[in-house]
């Protein structure tokens, strides 16, 4: 267990919080704001227990140069609106200097600072000096709340826990808590839907579930890999061909475990990669030469429903389909509303089933989304996270 926000006096103190307000943005508008409504919580506490807060984070990937279209100015501005007061921007391209130092140095307790994007320097994604030493001068103690980075061993995420005593957010204790519980304490039966593109992603995930799981659903694009370990024809769909053996031999320890593991049996093909492509729907050991597998077919709908409907806990990871063409979103669709209706605990791994939840407007509907792509990957493949591990026990 790691201490947070809790476990250290910040009244008065200059507290650095690093946050992930790496928000898709279009034309200089923030399109989602989940990440920076999931730092409020950490963000209201310590105004209300007048911190002076200083926030860092990251925003896309300028490769440790000033770029505009990367300034966290628009995150400032909404966070702003959301605390209903003022947060103060230093648009810096060093991110710290003699001004921003200043400014620092005169915050009150109660108020807000936002620092310019810490991937502008060019030490923060190596982890390296002067600039791990510069954010941490600025303040007292460090919190680290940017789950959507922790697998990140970055100055602003894990270098600066050198330097300062170290706790968490509350949204890294939230996260950890419920993906915590899925790996550690699950109640049963534990059911994964691990979907996407391709097997290769997404190996280590189930080879680390297949130890713990009960039932394992397997949709998406790397189900036709699963197929041609099966010895079927998939036509034009997608094949992650270097794993096709890794395939067999997952499905061969998913029978050794007594894991139930559910693949599609029917899939909606396509001619064409195309929302508006000829479509129909064949049983997987009937899909045509010039035809690709989009998404899963209402059999295995069914076979998916049944497989759930004792679960206790459910995680998913990967989309059923592409789901982002109207016209294939259908398997999604019901997954997630299968989700969105059970009694279990839902745990949806951030990243494209976070996406595809929020398409169909059913994120309260689900006990957690993680709001980590990459990161709740790793923390679900049983990785140590780098932003967590230096935080300090209790
Ligand atoms: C994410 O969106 O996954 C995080 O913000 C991390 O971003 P990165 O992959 O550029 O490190």
């Amino acid at each position: 267990m790691k201490k947070t926000v809790r476990d250290v006096d910040v009244k008065g103190k200059r507290v650095l919080v690093r946050c992930d307000f790496n928000v898709p943005m279009k034309e200089g508008k923030i399109t989602d704001d989940t990440r920076i409504v999931s730092a409020l919580p950490t963000v209201k506490y310590l105004i209300e227990n007048e911190a002076k807060i200083i926030l860092m984070s990251h925003m896309g990937r300028p490769k440790g140069e000033p770029k505009p279209e990367y300034s966290l100015r628009p995150v400032a501005e909404r966070l702003s609106e959301l605390l209903g007061q003022r947060v103060i921007f230093t648009p810096s391209p060093e991110v710290v200097d003699d001004e921003v130092r200043g400014k620092a140095g005169e915050l009150k307790p109660g108020e807000v600072m936002l620092l310019e994007n810490v991937r502008f320097r060019k030490e923060e994604t190596k982890n390296e000096e002067p600039f791990t030493g510069q954010l941490a001068a600025l303040g007292n103690i460090f919190v680290n709340d940017a789950f959507g980075t922790a697998h990140r061993a970055h100055c602003s995420t894990a270098g600066i826990a050198g330097y300062l005593p170290s706790v968490s957010g509350f949204l890294i204790e939230k996260e950890v808590k419920f993906l915590g519980k899925v790996l550690d304490d699950p109640e049963r039966p534990l059911a994964a839907i691990m979907g996407g593109a391709k097997v290769g992603d997404k190996i280590p995930v189930i080879k680390n579930l297949l130890g713990k799981v009960d039932i394992l659903i397997i949709g998406g694009g790397m189900a036709y890999t699963f197929f041609k370990a099966m010895g079927y024809e998939i036509g034009k769909s997608i094949l992650d061909a270097d794993n096709v053996t890794l395939a067999g031999e997952l499905m061969k320890e998913a029978d050794e475990r007594g894991v139930k593991l559910l693949l599609p049996v029917d899939t909606v093909c396509a001619a064409e990669f195309d929302n508006s492509s000829r479509k129909a729907v064949y049983d997987r050991d009937r899909i045509p030469e010039d035809m690709m597998g989009m998404d899963i077919g209402p059999k295995t709908v069914e076979l998916c429903r049944e497989a759930l409907k004792d679960a206790k806990t459910i995680v998913w990871n990967g989309p059923a389909g592409v789901f982002e063409m109207p016209a294939f979103a259908e398997g999604t669709r019901a997954i997630a509303e299968m989700l969105a209706e059970s009694d279990a605990v839902t745990v949806i791994g951030g990243g494209d089933s976070a996406a595809a939840v929020a398409q169909f407007g059913l994120e309260d509907k689900m006990t957690h989304i993680s709001t980590g792509g990459g990161a709740s990957l790793e923390f679900l493949e049983g990785r140590e996270l780098p932003g967590i591990t230096c935080l300090e026990d209790k």
